[in-house]
């Protein structure tokens, strides 16, 4: 079901642009640097190598930007750099609501309904702190959310008074009805919000969001998507999942330039929320009450269009599919290790593999995968139980798969 895209049925609205025209500006657009149908190992090409030939087996937490991105980025930033910034900015402006439309179109929302923002963290930032929430007002969280939003819970929590209520859930052994049986059961009288991860950061599972806000919404529910790791992973498509916030990080999975964050609102949630930020008035009913920020890297969303270009020449579906595969060999080959615990359930995953080792603390062995293999993944831990989380994408071909899968054997035996 997530392999479907919401953008292989829509119209693009800008292709094959060579380059933008802006008075005595020219924005330069750099091809995207792939034929039709690519080789994997043409794709792996177009991001950069490590000049100590380290594996990044951690693009969970940032993503890595393809040449083509960041040769449109450099110069971008170097024409805002040759001239005056704002006069750069203000003249490419169809261009960047073009690509703000792309965007839409990719993510199945109205153009009205996103903007960008700098990350997911800001953007849920926005949404909980802007909210007019009530004191003894019950917000539902789970044990499997990133930490961030529950510190902004924990915040609003002493400030308004309101109540974070905990989801406890238990990862690969829920299933998915239990999932959103658990969400469900949580509603009381006074929940105004749930906040739900698309998918989450430890184990990699994709959670049943669209049955949790059908759920919700019945019952008069507002729901708050922290997908960060969603899009450009997989296809995600915000009105069909109706949700009323939706927040993603485009540097992960989309390769965007760091700081690049996508904020959604339902329409009709705009008018209620109020950034600290000032803002003009007739903006009241706009998302773009938002971009008050001041003075911001322009050039940020100046790329957002060669971003969009890049992963489409890919095709979403087959970079999806390319992901899964990178899993599975990875999954298959630690099976084989003994010792190892696959943390990850393959059916409700993508590009990541939480794993465990039966008597050795990952914090021990992460150094030693960078230190005597030059493979760097995360470590982490769920409820107590620590883990590794590599991290598969499209910079990485089989035979790297197969140097991770080596790495975990001798470590095991060492
Ligand atoms: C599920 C989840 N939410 C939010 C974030 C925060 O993303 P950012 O640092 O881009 O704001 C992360 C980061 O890894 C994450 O995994």
């Amino acid at each position: 079901m997530y392999f479907v895209h919401p953008m292989s049925s829509r119209r693009r609205f800008i292709k094959n642009v060579t380059a933008l025209s802006l008075g005595t500006q020219i924005i330069p657009i750099v091809s995207c640097g792939l034929e039709p149908n690519a080789s994997w190992s043409a794709i792996a090409d177009q991001f950069f190598k490590d000049k100590q030939g380290r594996l990044n087996f951690n693009t969970g937490s940032v993503g890595m930007m393809p040449k083509p991105v960041y040769e449109n980025y450099i110069q971008l930033t170097k024409s805002l750099a040759s001239y005056a910034a704002y006069e750069v900015k203000d003249q490419s402006e169809d261009y960047s609501l073009a690509a703000l439309e792309s965007l839409a179109a990719t993510v199945g929302a109205k153009k009205e309904d996103i903007t960008l923002v700098r990350n997911t963290s800001e953007g849920i930032n926005f949404i909980l702190n802007d909210y007019p929430f009530q004191p003894e007002d019950e917000v539902l969280i789970s044990s499997m959310a990133y930490p961030y939003p529950h510190y902004t819970l924990d915040k609003l929590s002493a400030l308004k008074g309101i109540k974070k209520i905990n989801i406890d859930l238990n990862p690969a052994s829920d299933s998915d009805e239990q999932i959103v049986h658990k969400f469900i059961s949580g509603i009381t009288s006074k929940t105004k919000m749930i906040l739900v991860t698309h998918f989450t950061h430890r184990e990699g599972q994709i959670m049943p969001v669209k049955a949790i806000c059908e759920e919700a919404q019945k019952r008069g529910v507002e729901v708050l998507v922290d997908g960060a790791h969603a899009v450009g992973q997989f296809g995600v498509d915000i009105q069909d999942l109706n949700c009323n916030y939706y927040v993603s990080s485009l540097h992960k999975w989309m390769y965007a330039p760091l700081g690049t964050g996508l904020l959604y609102v339902k329409d009709q949630n705009i008018p209620k929320l109020s950034p600290p930020l000032s803002y003009p008035g007739k903006l009241q009913n706009d998302l773009s009450k938002f971009n008050y920020t001041g003075t911001v890297p322009f050039q940020n969303e100046l790329t957002l269009q060669s971003v969009l270009d890049f992963n489409e020449a890919i095709e979403w579906s087959r970079k999806t599919q390319r992901i899964k595969e990178l899993q599975s060999q990875l999954i298959e080959g630690l099976k084989g290790i003994p010792s190892i615990t696959i943390m990850t359930d393959p059916k409700r995953s993508c590009g990541v593999v939480g794993f465990g080792f039966d008597h050795i603390h990952p914090a021990k062995v992460a150094p030693a995968y960078l230190q005597s293999y030059g493979i760097h993944c995360k470590k982490t831990k769920y409820k107590d139980i620590p883990m590794l989380r590599a991290t598969v994408n499209l910079h990485l071909l089989e035979k790297d798969i197969d140097a991770f899968i080596e790495a975990t054997t001798s470590i095991t035996q060492s």
